[in-house]
């Protein structure tokens, strides 16, 4: 088992461990016990995760509360659903809220525990790619609003991050590619989380495709080390993304647009990312920021995780309105996570619009 450290300067409360490791549920409640001293545990999953693993986790004291699968069910309702069990078995401020599924259930129970009596402890176990390499570290909950996605949270670290690797075998093709994309997001990105690059996360996805597409656990729980570092390299740095943290956010200015034209109904966000992180790329090369060399290599890795779907076409005029209707802009100006040297990215708003409009192609 490999244990890492989010350590957020100034919030020595707010320092937690990642465990990472296989059939780690056969021992979380140990671990649980060692992190938290609560009472109570509120376990939320959903009907999927259940199915699959309930049987596996065992904890003393704890409720269950099963909801429904689904991006839709993020939403105000399951939070008072959450809210309602806490009060129900009578949690108390220092009982423990553990999240025990995918991103949907850690930013949704997240958010329920930043909110009850204040704050209670949290705990998230994360069972899917994309959950153990990005959502369930860092701190941000939230549920969606009608008007947009992730619009109502928090930052509300947890106190304890699991991410069993043996509960990735589970996973269909198309929810494993999607937490790639967040894992090709980490190799482009790299050297602007943690100079000296390290792990050479770009090298590592162009040698071990076959062993990550078979789930080698070895590899995985590689993967999702590196990821996890890099993404506390950056948290410890800028916990409330005042500046740094944005650079998670390669391809997901154009992810959340292509998201919202086709109603979160067509494509994964993984799927979205991976075309994001494309026209971002175009729209590097177009302003000659990176070179052609490192322009075909990244292509080539994003190409080669067939994540993208293939064919997709869209009205680069609303593409472009969207965008601008992302949360993350600022003053009206929508924020870019372009690539500026391999492994490395900038942050600029100071982009021409007839460029976007050109680097919206697949
Ligand atoms: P998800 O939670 O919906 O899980 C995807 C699917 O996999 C679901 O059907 C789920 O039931 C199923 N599943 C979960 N574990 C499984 C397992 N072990 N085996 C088989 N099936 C399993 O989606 P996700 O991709 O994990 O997360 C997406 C969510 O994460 C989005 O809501 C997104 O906004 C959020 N997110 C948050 C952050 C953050 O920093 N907080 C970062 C990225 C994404
Ligand atoms: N996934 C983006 C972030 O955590 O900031």
């Amino acid at each position: 088992m490999e244990k890492l450290q989010v350590n957020i300067p100034h919030k020595a409360a707010y320092s937690y461990d990642i465990l990472i490791g296989t059939d780690l549920l056969a021992e979380a409640d140990e671990f649980v016990r060692q992190y938290s001293k609560a009472n109570k545990f509120l376990i939320v999953t959903n009907e999927t995760v259940a199915k699959l693993y309930r049987d596996l986790l065992n904890i003393d004291n704890a409720f269950w509360l099963v909801l429904k699968d689904g991006e839709e069910y993020k939403n105000f309702d399951n939070l008072k659903l959450i809210l309602d069990a806490a009060v129900e078995h009578r949690l108390e401020r220092k009982d423990c809220i553990i999240a025990f599924g995918g991103g949907v259930i850690g930013d949704m129970a997240g958010f329920a525990a930043s909110s009850y009596m204040r704050g209670c402890d949290f705990i998230q176990i994360s069972t899917t790619l994309l959950a153990q390499v990005d959502s369930s570290v860092g701190g941000k909950v939230a549920i969606n609003h009608e008007h947009g996605k992730n619009l109502i949270g928090a930052f509300y670290q947890p106190k304890l991050v699991l991410a069993d690797i043996s509960t990735l075998k589970t996973l269909d093709l198309r929810q494993l590619k999607t937490g790639l994309a967040e894992v090709l997001k980490y190799a482009f990105i790299e050297k602007s989380c943690a100079a000296p690059l390290y792990y050479r996360l770009f090298d590592f996805l162009q040698q071990n495709k076959k062993d990550i597409f078979d789930m080698k656990p070895d590899t995985m729980a590689k993967l999702v080390e590196i990821c996890c570092t890099l993404k506390a390299c950056v948290v410890n740095q800028d916990e409330t993304e005042k500046g740094l943290r944005a650079i998670l956010n390669l391809g997901h200015t154009y992810a959340h647009a292509i998201e919202n034209l086709t109603n979160y109904t067509v494509y994964t966000h993984g799927e979205a990312v991976a075309m994001g992180m494309k026209m971002a790329f175009n729209l590097s090369m177009t302003r000659g920021l990176i070179d052609k060399n490192y322009y075909n290599q990244a292509m080539e890795l994003i190409e080669s995780y067939d994540i993208a779907p293939k064919g997709a076409v869209f009205d680069k005029e609303k593409f472009y309105d969207e965008m601008f209707l992302d949360k993350k802009a600022q003053n009206g100006k929508v924020r870019f996570v372009l690539p500026d040297s391999p492994y490395n990215v900038l942050v600029t708003s100071d982009v021409e619009k007839q460029q976007v409009l050109e680097s919206i192609k697949l």
